[in-house]
């Protein structure tokens, strides 16, 4: 028999060891970040625990965790399943249909989505099982035991975002003239101060339709985002004409066995896009990337109607690894997104 319920703070102990015999886990993780980690619930996620008896006890035996995305992601929740190594796919089973039933009749997601290890073939079976299908494989993303992994992206649409056919949009008219007359560019580290050139280039229509950017930002926010980026994890890169900061990008990386992961975003202001900017902020990044930070993966994600920014990618040697369906929304519509990944030594 298993009994489904919301997570307590109390299965700490039940969920470390969960996580430790899990194949592929991280070795010595520290049972204080578990505990910590249960006993801070946070407004975006919503953990369900499969509970069975074990032992003579009864103990969580799976765990499903719903972190729901917000803003122009708000439709889209991730699901991370854990599993107890020693017991049957049940509790698994009946913790994520529960944690699906949760998240689409209760939170109205229209897109749900989980990334697996490519060693794990019963969790992707399992997931399959239930209307997920695999979208993408990222090569390369994480290391396990000294091996680097592939990991596969499965998701599950319901509701609209099944129904509907997604956005295929032209870009907005003051980025489809290509080869602008290339101006002197330099590039240079970003700072905390470049917040109002940064606030501007995020709120112009054309930035907004190729990005995650939300309408009418308020400048103390983005203001608070910029300050609030960890320096240890986020590494921006400004780019300049005559003074002007006229593009962005930055590079984020994860931690432990995603070190050599690097994930980037950039944006161009509107009055300075295909004159150049964009491949000369690429260029800098992956070269700090790779030369210098050792990163051997780098990651990015593109609409699939965005030509302009995918002719720039697969130009730097950025390749199609895989299509999420209605991974993000703008102007009414449902978008596509291909995710890229560039690795350094294929
Ligand atoms: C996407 C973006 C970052 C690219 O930067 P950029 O400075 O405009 O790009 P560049 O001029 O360096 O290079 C663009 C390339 O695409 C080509 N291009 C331009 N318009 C194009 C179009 N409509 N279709 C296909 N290719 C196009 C250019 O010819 C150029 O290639 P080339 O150097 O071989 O000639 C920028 O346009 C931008 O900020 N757009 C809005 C926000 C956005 O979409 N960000 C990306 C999120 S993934």
């Amino acid at each position: 028999m298993v009994e489904i319920r919301g997570q307590q703070s109390t299965d700490w102990r039940d969920v470390y060891a969960m996580r430790i015999a899990t194949a592929g886990a991280l070795p010595y993780i520290r049972p204080d970040w578990v505990r910590e980690e249960l006993a801070k619930p946070t407004e975006r996620t919503w953990p369900l625990v499969a509970v069975a008896e074990l032992e003579g006890r009864p103990t969580v035996v799976a765990r499903a965790n719903i972190q729901l995305g917000w803003g122009r992601r708000g439709h889209v929740a991730t699901l991370t399943l854990e599993q107890h190594p020693n017991v049957g796919d049940e509790g698994s089973r009946s913790v994520l249909q529960e944690a699906v039933h949760v998240a689409e009749d209760w939170f109205n997601t229209r897109r749900l989505q989980t990334t697996l290890s490519s060693t794990d073939p019963a969790h992707i079976a399992l997931f399959e099982s239930l209307g997920f299908t695999q979208e993408a494989r990222l090569r390369q993303s994480v290391r396990i035991a000294g091996e680097l992994i592939d990991e596969i992206v499965l998701a599950r649409l319901s509701g609209d975002a099944a129904r509907l056919a997604r956005s295929r949009g032209p870009a907005p008219a003051a980025s489809t003239d290509r080869r602008r007359p290339r101006p002197h560019i330099t590039i240079r580290g970003g700072s905390i101060d470049d917040w109002e050139a940064q606030h501007a280039i995020w709120s112009q229509p054309e930035v907004i339709w190729g990005t995650m950017q939300m309408p009418y930002a308020s400048a103390d926010w983005n203001r608070q985002r910029i300050q609030e980026r960890a320096p240890a994890r986020f590494w921006p890169l400004m780019a300049e004409v005559d003074g002007k900061v006229v593009g962005i990008t930055g590079l984020q990386w994860d931690e432990r066995n995603r070190m050599h992961v690097g994930h980037l975003g950039m944006m161009v202001h509107a009055d300075y896009q295909a004159m150049g900017v964009g491949s000369a902020l690429l260029q800098a990044a992956i070269e700090l990337a790779e030369n210098w930070m050792g990163m051997t993966r780098l990651q990015l994600e593109v609409y699939t109607d965005n030509a302009r920014a995918l002719a720039l990618y697969t130009r730097h040697g950025f390749e199609v690894e895989g299509l999420h369906r209605a991974d993000s929304f703008r102007d009414r519509q449902y978008v596509d997104t291909l995710v890229m990944g560039r690795l350094r030594n294929a």
